[in-house]
Parts: C-alpha cells; sequence; structure tokens
C-alpha cells in the first residue's frame, strides 16, 4: 500500500469512507466475477443492469455447496458491555463505518391472521428508550403493530460475521418527534410519503408517478407537512441475543434479559 493511502487511513473520517468505497467496489467485483464463471461469455461488460435482466436463463448452482467457515471475531462475556443497548449501539457503529445500509434490520410483525411479517426498514434513532424507525401507519405492518404491538428485530453484518436479535413492543412516538425527524428528510421523500399508500395495490407504474405529480403541484412552494398517516415507532426491547459466527459452527450466542429493570446475561449453545 502506498505510503499517501496508509497516512490517509489513519484519519477516521477519511478512514471511514475509503473502507466503504473499497468494500463497495469489491463487492460489485466479486459478485461479476462469480456470475461471469456461472454463465461464461454473457458478462464481458460488467454492466450490473445487462446481468440482471437475463433472469430467463438458468443458473446451475447448488446451494448445499455454498460454505463458508466463521473465524473473524470471537464474543467473550467480558466483550460484553453490561447495557445492550450499547452494546448494540457499538456493533450497529463498527458495522456501519465498514458498509453502508448496516442500519438496515428486518423487522416482524405478526398479522391479525397470526402470520409473522417480515420486511426491512432502517433504524433512525438507538437509545435508552429503545430503537425508531419510521414508516406509513397504514402499511401491513402499521396495521399489524396497530392489532399486536409484540415485533422482532434482526441484524445480519456478514462482513463481520455478526447478528443481532431483539424482541420488544413497539408503540407511535410522539407526533413532534415525527415532525422533527420529517422535516430533515428530503423534499423528494416527503412528497414521495403523500404519494405512496404503502402496501395497498396498485393497477400500474405510473398511478404513483401520477399521485407524486399532484402532490408535487400540491406542495408546490411551501414546505411538505408530514402526513397524518406517516411516523415512527419506537421499539422497546425486552430481550436481545448477539450472535458471533466462530469456526466449525460453535459460534458465540449471548443473551439479555430484562429482569427487575435491569438486565441478565447468560450464554446460549450454538
Ligand atoms: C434497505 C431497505 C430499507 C427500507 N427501509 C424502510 C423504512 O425505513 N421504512 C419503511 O416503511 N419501509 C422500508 N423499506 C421497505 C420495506 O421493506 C417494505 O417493503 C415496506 O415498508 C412495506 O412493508 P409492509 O407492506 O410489510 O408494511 C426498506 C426496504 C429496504 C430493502
Amino acid at each position: 500500500m502506498q505510503a499517501s493511502v496508509r497516512n490517509r487511513r489513519k484519519s477516521t473520517a477519511f478512514g471511514h469512507v475509503y473502507r466503504q468505497t473499497k468494500c463497495a467496489a469489491l463487492g460489485i467485483a466479486k459478485f461479476v466475477e462469480a456470475a461471469e464463471s456461472l454463465i461464461p461469455g454473457d458478462l464481458g461488460s460488467g454492466d450490473m443492469a445487462l446481468r440482471l435482466k437475463r433472469t430467463s436463463q438458468k443458473i446451475d448452482m447448488s446451494y448445499e455447496a455454498v460454505r463458508k467457515d466463521y473465524a473473524k471475531h470471537t464474543l467473550e462475556e467480558s466483550d460484553c458491555l453490561s447495557d445492550p443497548i450499547d452494546m448494540l449501539d457499538h456493533w450497529l457503529k463498527e458495522a456501519l463505518i465498514e458498509m453502508e445500509d448496516a442500519n438496515a434490520m428486518t423487522l416482524t410483525t405478526v398479522s391479525p391472521e397470526g402470520y409473522p411479517e417480515s420486511r426491512v426498514v432502517l433504524i433512525r434513532q438507538l437509545d435508552q428508550e429503545g430503537l425508531v424507525f419510521y414508516t406509513n401507519y397504514e402499511s401491513a405492518k402499521g396495521k399489524d403493530i396497530a392489532s399486536n404491538p409484540k415485533v422482532g428485530v434482526n441484524f445480519f453484518w456478514p462482513w463481520l460475521e455478526r447478528q443481532v436479535r431483539v424482541r420488544g413492543t413497539a408503540e407511535r412516538i410522539s407526533a413532534e418527534a415525527s415532525d422533527a425527524y420529517f422535516k430533515s428528510r428530503p423534499r423528494e421523500s416527503q412528497l414521495g410519503a403523500w404519494a405512496s399508500i404503502q402496501s395497498a395495490k396498485m393497477t400500474a407504474r405510473n398511478q404513483l408517478d401520477k399521485q407524486l405529480l399532484e402532490c408535487t403541484e400540491r406542495f408546490k412552494d411551501q414546505d411538505v407537512p408530514r402526513p397524518p398517516h406517516w411516523g415512527g415507532f419506537r421499539i422497546k426491547p425486552q430481550y436481545f441475543e448477539f450472535w458471533q459466527g466462530r469456526t466449525s459452527r460453535l459460534h458465540d450466542r449471548i443473551k439479555y434479559e430484562s429482569v427487575d429493570g435491569g438486565w441478565k446475561l447468560s450464554r446460549l449453545f450454538p
């Protein structure tokens, strides 16, 4: 590595950008390389869009043969902070330093029919009160939470070989707090929150384009207010599990349970 690059990596801010860019570039390069070996001669340009259109082509791959060993880190009790929120905050920041979208979490709700339903949302705040994400209150997840506030959350950071599971109950944050976050969003996202009837059936893509145009016209030359059906949920956690991949599937698992206003930490078999 060149001395100039080595020196610049010592600067934290630059180090983050450098690593993110490098990882993103490596990820794409590896992806295209793997795909090229599966569909020889098809991907010379490395053009992702072109490749992704070719879904009619069968890819001969056995999932059983895909194997990797996890050996990057360990998780000792002595590494664990006494408060699991601080621990999650630390792991989340370590993950975000390395890769964008590390703040994406899989949120599981339970439908009124009793089916668990999972989808990805972005964590926007994390503090002693809990984990906050924003959404449309009238979406499928919003309705699920209204009928059953018990939710699950999962983070998976493959580049750190780490997973975190959280269980808790979700509740709406205050209108003022939702307003404050909504104001910080780009105008296009604010308009999108008005235009999209999230989770409702649409006839064609241009229905969304049309509704977006209408909203753009409606709020022309003025600030876009927060739609009443859009805002934040806070998940108040009762349970955490921190998973660190280890060799031969002998992983580390540490759980935290809420007991008498504190946290009880114990180790689980992998
Ligand atoms: C990386 C990523 C981030 C997302 N972030 C959010 C989010 O913060 N809020 C949200 O409502 N949907 C988000 N989505 C879309 C949801 O996964 C989902 O499609 C949408 O909320 C509708 O879900 P529902 O029909 O179960 O309510 C995100 C999707 C991805 C892949």
